[in-house]
């Protein structure tokens, strides 16, 4: 099964056309990330007050916790214009200059996947955000000339999913840098049935509870599983979200466990468990004997794996926890050699 099919998968699929009607788009619409929301209201007002644009802003965390729709709040709350870019899609340097030259004061750039720029793309951003200064070289060979040109201030918002594939020095640039947490099970109760109501579908509270709880800590998950649910509440039952057409929906028809694990999770960790005895097995083992991505596994599946205490990282590799074991039902035996002479 492809990402782009998985249910429980926190990243992005192309088609989400309800999305846009469900984002917060202020803060005091926004759920949970208590810490983080808390912060960003001192920012903006600080930089309100001072009549400057927004300290540029790093988030970071696995997919589907709400770095976009953050930076969409922070443009709505300053009142400031958003262009959204990504890493992949600044090639050259050239890109990324054009990109400078038609931000006004104020503006801000979200660039997406910001770990996926090039370095020579990154050096450019370096300047533009210490300085607000776009250094380009002008003509070639020996007349070649370096010229600064000043930009206006403005604010660059990144995000990623890998704050360790940033290098240091951009990672320095960032006057506010977030970490992204999963949700709350309170918070994601909230979400859903927020979003419920947008999409006027009848429910009761152990309807919501159910949905939520399976979410994995993940917006992007929770919105996914109600629209699945609401579909079967619709055709299966009288349209009405309550725990018994939850759990059926989930369970039985899409297979996602209570802790919201679905078969890839599952899978993951019986490779672990059956194969490699526990453990220590290198990630991109795993991947193989399952027939997934590595970066896929690393980025999607296992942050929530690891927030759960199913897996332990070790410099050898990932092991699985006795929470695993039991979770799965098997006995507990790791390490196989612990307590033996031989
Ligand atoms: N606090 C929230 N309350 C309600 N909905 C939210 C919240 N945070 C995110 N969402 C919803 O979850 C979905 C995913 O959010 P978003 O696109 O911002 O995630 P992301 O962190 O940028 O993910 P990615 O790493 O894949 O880019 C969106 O549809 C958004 O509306
Ligand atoms: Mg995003």
């Amino acid at each position: 099964m492809s990402d782009d099919e998985r249910n429980v998968s926190g990243k992005q699929k192309s088609s989400d056309p309800l999305d846009h009607a469900l984002r917060p788009r202020f803060l005091k619409e926004y759920t949970g990330q208590e810490q983080v929301v808390e912060n960003l209201k001192i920012l903006i007002e600080a930089a309100k007050a001072r009549k400057e644009p927004l300290d540029h802003v790093l988030f970071y965390g696995p997919p589907g916790l709400g770095k976009t729709t953050l930076s969409h709040v922070l443009a709505n709350e300053m009142g400031a214009n958003l262009k959204i870019t990504a890493g992949p899609a600044i090639e050259r340097s050239g890109d990324l200059a054009a990109i400078l030259t038609h931000q006004r004061a104020g503006d801000i750039l979200f660039i997406d996947e910001i770990h996926r720029l090039g370095k020579a793309v990154e050096e450019v951003l370096y300047a533009a955000m210490e300085d607000f200064a776009l250094d380009i070289v002008i003509g070639k060979g020996p007349a070649a000339k370096n010229v600064r040109l000043k930009l206006p201030k403005f604010t660059v918002i990144g995000a990623t999913t890998r704050l360790a594939s940033l290098t240091a020095p951009l990672r320095d640039r960032f006057g506010a840098v977030f970490r992204m947490d999963f949700y709350s099970l309170d918070a994601m109760e909230q979400i859903v049935a927020r979003a419920a109501n947008k999409l006027q579908v009848e429910y009761d509270e152990e309807g919501v509870h159910e949905i939520a709880r399976r979410s994995r800590g993940t917006p992007r998950v929770a919105l996914r599983l109600l629209r699945r649910v609401r579909d079967y509440a619709q055709v299966r039952a009288d349209s009405v979200i309550t725990r018994a057409v939850a759990d059926d929906c989930l369970s039985n028809l899409m297979e996602i466990d209570e802790l919201g694990l679905d078969n890839i999770d599952r899978m993951v960790l019986e490779t672990i468990i059956d194969k490699f005895d526990g453990g220590p097995v290198g990630l991109e083992t795993i991947a193989a004997a399952i027939s997934e991505e590595a970066d896929t596994i690393m980025d999607v599946y296992e942050p929530f794996l690891l927030q759960l205490g199913f897996i332990d990282r070790t410099p050898r590799g990932r092991t699985a926890t006795r929470a695993a074991y039991k979770h799965l039902g098997y006995d507990y035996h790791w390490p196989p050699e612990q307590g033996r002479l031989f």
